[in-house]
């Protein structure tokens, strides 16, 4: 029997060093008792007196693609029969690479399992964090500064801290929980894994965030159910606005009635409260979902910058919950704003008269835009078509990002500046980046093309039908990516 004890905080290296080396001297499963460091279990690493088996650290396994971002998942895990688990799938992958196909059988589906878990506890952890401000030094002149205490159930501080840096970069804020801590100062962001000490704090911010949930509180819509599934009751006690939850419940039916009564003559009074909040408050972090349903819904209440105002209604992504390939736009148009739906105006026709000309369904993709509201300026009967600003697409790139989060697309299109700004930030010329895949974060590609509206604006016959070509070419290439991922698995 071989031993060995891991620190088992999220680090996937450690795990993968350790499986490398017990594959490679073909040591099976049952041959192995992995620990989990504590006080008592002393040294980490292969055990003194055992005899490690002699490998080659060095050898290159072969398992799919997929095995890897599901391993670097589940090692973020509590529990720990996660380390004996992934082993067992990685010695069963190298006979049977179909293996993760195979959903009913007991270790992928534990394994999924865990996966999920993580990936919850990964979103409860972007929607619940509340930072409040400290105060500088004494002397010390500089940005703001925040912290915040979460309790997540898994080592997760790692995986969710870039997108805490993206979300709140202009401030800077240290992140602590029992589970590691993550530090960003605008130039480095930091994290550990070493557990990190609470600090308890009260300040103003906890104001704003009552004032803040009160006013969302719709309670018209109250489902109890839903809400605590949400918003688990476990988070309540790190979050400011949670004591307000059972009095709001409480006094919703009265509300609810006396909304009912006002109907119809004037706006509800918070409505214009929130309207005008909206114009001036930072993007606050909403509760989110952990499904694309739950996010839709979540979105139709969605205030984060002024367009709800105007527009009909929120336009959410739609299509393969899971697909490959991601397709973000600018914004929904008019037709999509009526509609309720991207894509589906002039604009959408041009994009779907490509699509089955490169014999991509666009059902297998998932289609989307960097802003959720149609921006337009009324002039007469006509709503005309406004670029929404970088402020506009920064917090409605809170939706964007929650989607990439659950559909987990390999392969991202930007059609437009506005999609290319959104998902990295750069505000470069689309002739610099158009038909060169680039690397994105968590292993995707970014294929930048035009938006299919540009075409449509473009008053010579001739130049458009060079440029549909143009576009017809790229689309040709997203095809052949798409089939290329779909061939590796
Ligand atoms: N333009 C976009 O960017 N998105 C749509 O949904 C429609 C037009």
């Amino acid at each position: 029997m071989y031993r060995v004890t891991l620190e088992g905080r999220g680090d996937f290296a450690e795990w993968r060093n350790a499986a490398r080396a017990f594959l490679a001297a073909h040591v099976s499963p049952r041959e192995i008792d992995w620990r989990l460091h504590s006080e008592e279990s002393g040294l980490l690493g292969f055990e003194e007196g055992d005899a490690v088996p002699s490998f080659d650290s060095t050898a290159n396994i072969s398992v799919p693609s997929s095995f890897v971002p599901l391993a670097q998942t589940v090692i973020c895990h509590s529990d720990p029969a996660r380390f004996a688990l992934l082993y067992r799938l990685l010695w069963r992958l190298v006979q049977d690479r179909a293996l993760l196909q195979f959903k009913s059988d007991s270790d992928v589906a534990e394994a999924r399992k865990l996966e999920k878990s993580v990936r919850r506890d990964s979103h409860k952890m972007t929607a619940f964090v509340r930072f409040k401000e400290v105060d500088l030094p004494e002397g010390e002149v500089g940005r703001r500064r925040f912290v915040a205490w979460f309790e997540p159930d898994h080592f997760i501080v790692e995986r969710k801290a870039s997108f805490f840096q993206r979300r709140f970069t202009d401030m800077d804020w240290f992140i602590a929980t029992p589970k590691g801590f993550a530090r960003w100062d605008g130039q480095t962001l930091e994290t550990s894994r070493m557990a990190a000490e609470k600090r308890v704090l009260n300040d103003e911010t906890e104001d704003l965030w009552r004032t803040y949930y009160a006013n969302i509180f719709n309670p018209a819509r109250l489902k109890i159910k839903a809400m605590t599934s949400e918003m688990p009751k476990k988070y309540w006690k790190n979050l400011p606005e949670a004591d307000l939850i059972p009095e709001l419940i409480l006094g919703a039916e009265a509300r609810v009635l006396e909304m009912a009564a006002k109907a119809a003559s004037e706006p509800q009074l918070f409505h214009h409260r929130l309207q005008a909040a909206a114009e001036n408050v930072a993007a606050p972090v909403l509760p989110d979902a952990d499904t694309l349903e739950g996010l839709k819904h979540e979105a139709q209440s969605c205030t984060l910058c002024p367009l709800h105002c105007k527009a009909t209604q929120t336009v959410f992504g739609e299509g393969q919950s899971n697909a490959d390939v991601m397709i973000v736009g600018e914004q929904p148009g008019d037709v999509e704003d009526l509609a309720g739906r991207p894509f589906v105006g002039p604009a959408g026709k041009v994009f779907d008269q490509v699509l089955g000309e490169t014999g991509m369904a666009r059902e297998k993709l998932y289609v989307t835009n960097a802003v959720k509201h149609f921006k337009y300026e009324a002039r007469g009967k006509k709503r005309i078509h406004q670029r929404p600003d970088a402020g506009e697409v920064q917090r409605c790139r809170w939706w964007l990002t929650r989607e990439m989060d659950l559909v987990q697309p390999k392969l991202i299109v930007a059609m437009g500046a506005t999609a290319v700004f959104s998902l990295t930030g750069m505000n470069e010329k689309i002739s610099d980046l158009r038909g060169k895949p680039m690397p994105m974060e968590a292993g995707r590609t970014l294929f930048v093309t035009v938006h299919p509206s540009y075409l449509l604006r473009i008053p010579d016959e001739v130049r458009k039908a060079q440029e549909l070509k143009r576009f017809q070419a790229d689309m040709k290439l997203v095809r052949d990516m798409a089939l290329h991922l779909e061939a590796s698995g």
